[in-house]
């Protein structure tokens, strides 16, 4: 392993930079279009006449398919390849960005969402499997954060993007450029970063680790000799095939399946970490976090403006992790990232159960609105500089090279079927007991350092085939 001198010390092939940097691109997409909806959601409910309950599902529905376009991910680049399913995933955002924005009404809406889903999924699966796979151990945490870093500015664009086009025309219901109303402008305006995307996935080189599994060594040769030291390139290839070798004297067949409730440990490693990423309610605090801060007493536009500022808040917070993630490892970043979740979700907890009144005139008496607003802040600030960046870390390095998209693709998958339960139980919920949801999110937050203390152990400075060899082959880590 190199010591910490070496890891701060060693420099990042500028090649390797790049590649990670194109990857992450997926990131922005995933980012850019599951948030892109907040500024459209009213315009669009009123030029459907949309009820309530249809709003919600065409809001949704795209999460599911997100999980949907994860599993899908999998298959693909574990058959086809890395690059197949970037294309596949950038035609797919091109696509629904278009449909989306010429929607004739609300049924055809509905399925371009489901479509621009699927490729929400297949970025959230490809972008860490890629970066994993081409990037130096001793840089591997930093390079596969960026994934999340490209993400929050994703989110931050699509409600930057989404102000500025409703501001302009005037409001996102009004007709602005072309004549198009502004709310269709924005989900069109996902259509640039997904050419983007697209011509960048015709210029990446494969992974070479997918070519390795298929037998192409040379191909691999030359990718690793773009990005490693001639002299590693050997060792890599040669780690790769010891790998592929204990594979198959352990019997396993490349497949997700194994003992431990119909699949391999490690697989379920994945899937917790998931979860839990989700459970602990971050998605609340970006879906509805304007709703949250006036159902406490904030006025609509001081809410708006939290909800920007904490959307800086996050993409600023995922540069801590980049800093520390490669130096002091993923675990204690994880722990202590758990330990500031559950306390500031708990401080939530607490004072949103001191709200007075009822209605539009409820409000948090004295000191416990700051507080409220501090504690929602550090639970971001907790959340992004951990465990927002981490599982995307960890999902791209726990598992071996010969499942490692469809077992990644599951594990997101479960992510975003985690997101779609709490994003829509979370309005039910909170109109019971706004107290008590928070109590919940801090309760898993306290579950998810127990699990990463007992089940997660350390990757950093680790070759991905020596990662896999902790969580699969000498007994599992679950
Ligand atoms: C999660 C997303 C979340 C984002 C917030 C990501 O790691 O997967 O669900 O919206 O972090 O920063």
């Amino acid at each position: 392993m190199p010591t910490a001198q070496e890891q701060t010390t060693a420099r990042i092939p500028q090649r390797v930079i790049w590649l990670a940097l194109a990857g992450a691109v997926g990131g922005f997409l995933f980012g850019f279009d599951s948030s892109v909806v907040n500024g459209a959601v009213d315009a669009m409910k009123d030029e459907f006449a949309l009820s309530e309950a249809v709003t919600g599902f065409a809001v949704a529905i795209a999460l599911l398919g997100c999980a949907a376009g994860a599993y899908l991910a999998g298959k693909v680049a574990d058959h086809y390849g890395r690059i197949p399913a970037m294309k596949l995933g950038a035609l797919l955002f091109l696509v629904s960005a278009l449909g989306t924005g010429f929607a004739f009404g609300v049924w055809d809406l509905i399925f371009w969402r489901l479509v621009g889903g699927l490729g929400i999924g297949l970025a959230s699966v490809i972008a860490p499997a890629y970066i994993s796979e081409i990037s130096p151990r001793h840089v591997r945490g930093r390079l596969a954060s960026l994934q999340q870093l490209a993400i929050t500015t994703g989110i931050f664009a699509a409600l930057l993007s989404d102000a500025l086009l409703a501001t302009s025309a005037g409001g996102a219901g009004e007709a602005y450029w072309l004549g198009i109303e502004a709310w269709r402008w924005m989900f069109l305006a996902a259509a640039l970063p997904a050419v983007v995307y697209g011509w960048i996935a015709f210029t990446l080189p494969e992974s070479p680790r997918f070519l390795v599994f298929q037998g192409k060594e040379e191909e691999a040769r030359k990718v690793f000799n773009s990005i490693v030291p001639a002299e590693e390139t050997d060792r890599h290839i040669r780690e790769i095939r010891d790998a592929i070798e204990e594979d198959k004297l352990a019997g396993q067949k490349g497949s997700v399946r194994g003992k431990t409730f119909g699949l391999q440990a490690v697989v379920w490693v994945g899937i917790i970490l998931s979860v839990l990423q989700q459970f602990v309610g971050i998605n609340v605090i970006f879906y509805y976090s304007t709703t949250l801060w006036k159902a406490v007493g904030f006025q609509e536009k001081d809410s708006l403006t939290i909800s920007v500022a904490t959307s800086v808040t996050n993409i600023l917070v995922t540069l801590v992790a980049i800093a520390l993630v490669d130096r002091i490892g993923r675990r204690p970043i994880l722990l202590a990232g758990s330990v500031g979740m559950a306390i500031s979700l708990a401080a939530m907890a607490v004072a949103f159960s001191t709200a007075v009144g009822s209605g539009s005139e409820i409000s948090l008496p004295g000191a416990w609105g700051p507080v409220a607003l501090v504690a929602a802040n550090v639970f971001v600030v907790s959340f992004g500089a951990s465990w927002g960046p981490l599982v995307w870390v960890l999902l791209g390095e726990i598992f071996p090279s010969r499942i490692r998209a469809r077992a990644l693709g599951l594990a997101a998958a479960a992510q975003w079927v985690a997101n779609f339960a709490i994003t829509l139980s979370f309005p039910v919920m909170a109109a019971g007991s706004l107290p008590l949801t928070y109590a919940m999110y801090a309760l898993f937050a306290a579950a998810s350092f127990f699990f990463v203390m007992f089940k997660v152990p350390e990757t950093n400075g680790m070759s991905l085939e020596q990662a896999e060899t902790l969580f699969v082959r000498k007994g599992s880590a679950a």
